[in-house]
């Protein structure tokens, strides 16, 4: 696990971007996982503005997400299907029929998610896989007490999820008390992963993924056990990292270093 830590929110999406950016450029028909909410927004954004000025292709791309809520069509404005289109699809250029995002409409949801895992190993697998942090420290929606070998699943969100997502919708009774997520075993088989986390209401899930022991009660800490993982931060997500001035002097002394 490599821990980056950028002066600002802008820095770190940019870094991120480029980062997906280099994947494509070496391999255009790469497979990208998605996450929503708003951690990856400036990533989205950055990727958008290189695909119209620099010419970014994602023409030959497939691209799954991690989840969505049980419950709401795909027209719902706090749909991670509404999410995802609003914020990035309708702005590049991937064949609709390249993007997967689990249903959370389909009336047997067993074998949903079954196809869905079935579908990322046709597919190649994942090649990065974009990731936020809950403040509970769940990647995806994988809350405390997953199982850290879980496939994709229905589960059921922890109330601090709820009380954290429910800025986004008009009151905390809107927020849907069921998800459909990839397993924590079905992200750590991802050839990489991308951790993203920015602001103070993230710093301690940030130490805790980072810093503390690998464990279920915190499923970012899981990483640990994936050989490829970027940790890109803001000062504020890395306020708590006890190691934060060893981060820095890695990254100062990185151009210097020997190559293999
Ligand atoms: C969303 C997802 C979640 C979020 C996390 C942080 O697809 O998988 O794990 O990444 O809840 O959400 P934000 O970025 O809104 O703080």
């Amino acid at each position: 696990m490599e821990v980056v830590i950028y002066r600002t929110y802008e820095e770190m999406s940019q870094a991120a971007a480029r980062e997906i950016a280099e994947v494509l450029y070496a391999k255009p028909n790469a497979v990208l996982g998605m996450a929503t909410g708003s951690t990856p927004l400036g990533v989205y954004r950055e990727l958008v503005r290189m695909h119209k000025e620099e010419g970014l292709d994602f023409s030959q791309v497939t691209t799954f997400n991690l989840d969505e809520y049980v419950g709401l069509s795909p027209r719902h404005d706090q749909s991670y299907h509404y999410f995802m289109h609003e914020n990035f699809f309708k702005h590049v250029n991937i064949p609709p029929q390249h993007i997967y995002i689990p249903s959370g409409t389909t009336n047997n949801y067993k074998a949903f998610c079954e196809w869905y895992e079935r579908r990322i190993k046709e597919c190649g697998g994942i090649d990065v896989q974009i990731l936020g942090i809950g403040s509970d420290g769940h990647i995806a929606f994988n809350e405390p007490g997953s199982s850290l070998m879980s496939r994709t699943r229905l589960k059921t969100l922890a109330r601090q999820t709820i009380d954290d997502n429910a800025r986004f919708f008009k009151k905390r009774e809107d927020v849907p008390i069921y998800a459909i997520t990839m397993g924590v075993g079905t992200i750590l088989e991802a050839r990489h992963c991308l951790l993203l986390a920015n602001g103070k209401k993230k710093a301690q899930a940030i130490a805790q993924a980072v810093e503390g022991p690998v464990t279920a009660m915190i499923t970012a800490s899981a990483l640990h056990l994936h050989p490829s993982v970027m940790v890109y931060v803001d000062e504020e997500a890395a306020s708590e990292l006890k190691m934060r001035e060893y981060y820095r002097w890695i990254q100062e002394n990185k151009p210097g270093a020997p190559r293999s």
